[in-house]
């Protein structure tokens, strides 16, 4: 199984580190891009430096546990990546966290990066396609990209875990929002996930 994973320069880039953990424990073959705001706040928010060039970000993964044998990493003006054409782009992308602008860019198919080529060509191939917004409170602007995003076939889910399991610690919120999008992509037989009990708080493990 191959997927494209883009961080983009909203809060919460532990939320793309987590889902990236998650799929390389799957053996999924993970194409990512980092956008160079999300460069900015993954070493604000997660202390994490990843260096100019895609080609030297493995290193700094392996040291948070990532097993980059299956992670390539794509620049984003890499346009002879995989994922930047329809013939033969991973068949699932997710953009976590994604940022209003990057957003806004996908609805409106501005493809003027990688993230955004890749996006268009999910949506256009009929790829599921999950984006993961953050941002509070939304303005007219922001909802009306997410509706459009949406009607184009985008998955908008949202960065909101709930609360009806009692979390009790930062990552089982962060985990509650990592199975909702390996679900939306097919791939929640990945491991653990978290459903809804009807009251009883459970945590269920596959
Ligand atoms: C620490 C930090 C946190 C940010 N949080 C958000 C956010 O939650 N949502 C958002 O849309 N933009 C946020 N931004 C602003 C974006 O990074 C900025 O709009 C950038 O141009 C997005 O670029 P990208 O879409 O190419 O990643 C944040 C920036 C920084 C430095």
């Amino acid at each position: 199984m191959r997927m494209t994973l883009a961080i983009t320069g909203a809060s919460g880039a532990v939320y793309g580190l987590r889902l990236l953990m998650r799929l390389t424990q799957a053996r999924v073959e993970t194409h990512l891009i980092v956008s160079k705001a999300a460069r900015v706040v993954l070493a604000e928010e997660e202390g994490l430096v990843l260096p100019d060039r895609p080609s030297d970000w493995q290193q700094v993964l392996r040291t948070r546990g990532i097993d980059v044998r299956f992670v390539h990493c794509w620049g984003e003006e890499d346009w002879h990546a995989p994922c930047a054409s329809g013939s033969s782009a991973p068949r699932a992308m997710a953009v976590v966290p994604c940022s209003m602008g990057t957003l806004a860019r996908i609805a409106q198919g501005i493809s003027g990066n990688l993230i955004e080529r890749a996006a268009d060509v999910a949506l256009k191939e009929g790829f599921p396609l999950v984006l993961v917004p953050r941002e509070t409170p939304l303005s007219v602007i922001h909802l009306e990209n997410m509706l459009r995003a949406a009607r184009a076939g985008a998955c908008v889910l949202p960065a909101a875990p709930g609360f009806y399991h009692r979390p009790e610690r930062l990552e089982e919120l962060v985990d509650f929002v990592v199975e909702r999008i390996l679900a939306q992509l097919g791939m929640q037989h990945a491991g653990k996930k978290i459903v809804w009990q009807g009251g009883e708080h459970e945590r269920k493990v596959d």
